[in-house]
């Protein structure tokens, strides 16, 4: 997907903590030959603030239209919310450029998926969801058509959960010790809790889907780490792992782990000799 001169240019959609790490990360020269050429925001603010903070000088747009027109761009790196893939998604894969979504939620609307999946084929153009705070999302793969479980334990600390519709009626009670707040499938956990498990859509997109995908949410005070546990069951075996991330120190509702597989899916993009892992 790079250019002739074997380097990748991106734009970003969403200026905010992921954008800005991934941002400088490639600035350091540790993501490769990426060079960023444009970033859009619809807080034009942030755009200019961390714009000011980057040597490589991208251009600001206040607008998705004219980020696509930009040429030079090849991969649009979308860091900001779902509703940002839902209003944007269709408009970069159109303009024949590729898009990696981290908002992985949005992509749980089967409409609205079916209609990039169409797109995406007769342009001939890729959509990256990158594995964000989790991993197994390979050994997920793998099983496919011979799972018959999946189900992702999440617990949080509160303060990550704030501002959640899924957490609204509990912002008024104290929450002393581990709590289980929610229960139900990827489809109402997104819905509930839209910033906060992002894993979950990526999970159900790459097994059995939202809708057999179970989702637990605890609250507890004593969590410094967003946990994660994805647990398998299957005709070639069980599985179980544990993802205990470190919450980004720009967002605390943002894993590190998050930004760090975002960097890697771009690494991938601009190719390897060697890929490693199914
Ligand atoms: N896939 C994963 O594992 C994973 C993990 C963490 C976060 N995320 C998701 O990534 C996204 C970005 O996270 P963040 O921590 O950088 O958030 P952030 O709040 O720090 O930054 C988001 C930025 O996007 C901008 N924005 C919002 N809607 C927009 C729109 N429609 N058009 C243009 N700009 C828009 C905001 O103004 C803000 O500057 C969120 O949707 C978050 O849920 C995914």
């Amino acid at each position: 997907m790079t250019n002739n001169n074997n380097q990748l240019n991106v734009g970003f959609i969403g200026t905010g903590a992921i954008c800005s790490l991934i941002a400088k990360e490639i600035e350091s020269g540790k993501v490769g030959k990426v060079h960023i050429i444009a970033v859009f925001d619809i807080n034009l603010s942030s755009a200019n603030n961390l714009v000011d903070q980057l040597k490589s000088e991208p251009s600001v747009y206040n607008s998705i239209e004219n980020l696509v027109d930009n040429p030079q761009i090849d991969l649009i790196i979308e860091c900001a919310s779902p509703i940002a893939v839902e209003k944007n998604a269709e408009i970069v894969l159109k303009a024949n450029k590729d898009i990696l979504i981290m908002s992985s939620g949005a992509l749980l609307d089967k409409k609205f998926f079916s209609r990039l999946k169409n797109i995406s084929n007769k342009n001939n153009k890729k959509i990256y969801v990158p594995s964000g705070a989790v991993g197994a999302i390979d050994t997920i793969k793998s099983l496919k058509g011979i799972i018959n479980e999946v189900t992702i334990t999440t617990t949080k600390n509160p303060i990550s959960l704030l501002g959640s519709l899924g957490f609204k009626k509990w912002e008024e009670k104290k929450i002393t010790e581990k709590k289980l707040i929610f229960t139900g499938n990827a489809n109402e956990a997104i819905k509930l809790f839209p910033a906060n498990v992002n894993i979950a859509a990526t999970i159900s997109l790459s097994g059995i889907g939202a809708e057999n995908t179970k989702v637990l949410v605890y609250a507890d005070p004593n969590s410094k780490s967003n946990i994660h546990e994805v647990s398998i069951k299957s005709k070639a075996g069980n599985y179980k792992f544990t993802f205990e991330n470190l919450p980004s120190k720009e967002n605390p509702k943002t894993s590190y782990l998050a930004i760090l597989s975002a960097l890697q899916t771009i690494r991938k993009i601009n190719g390897n000799f060697l890929e490693i892992g199914s």
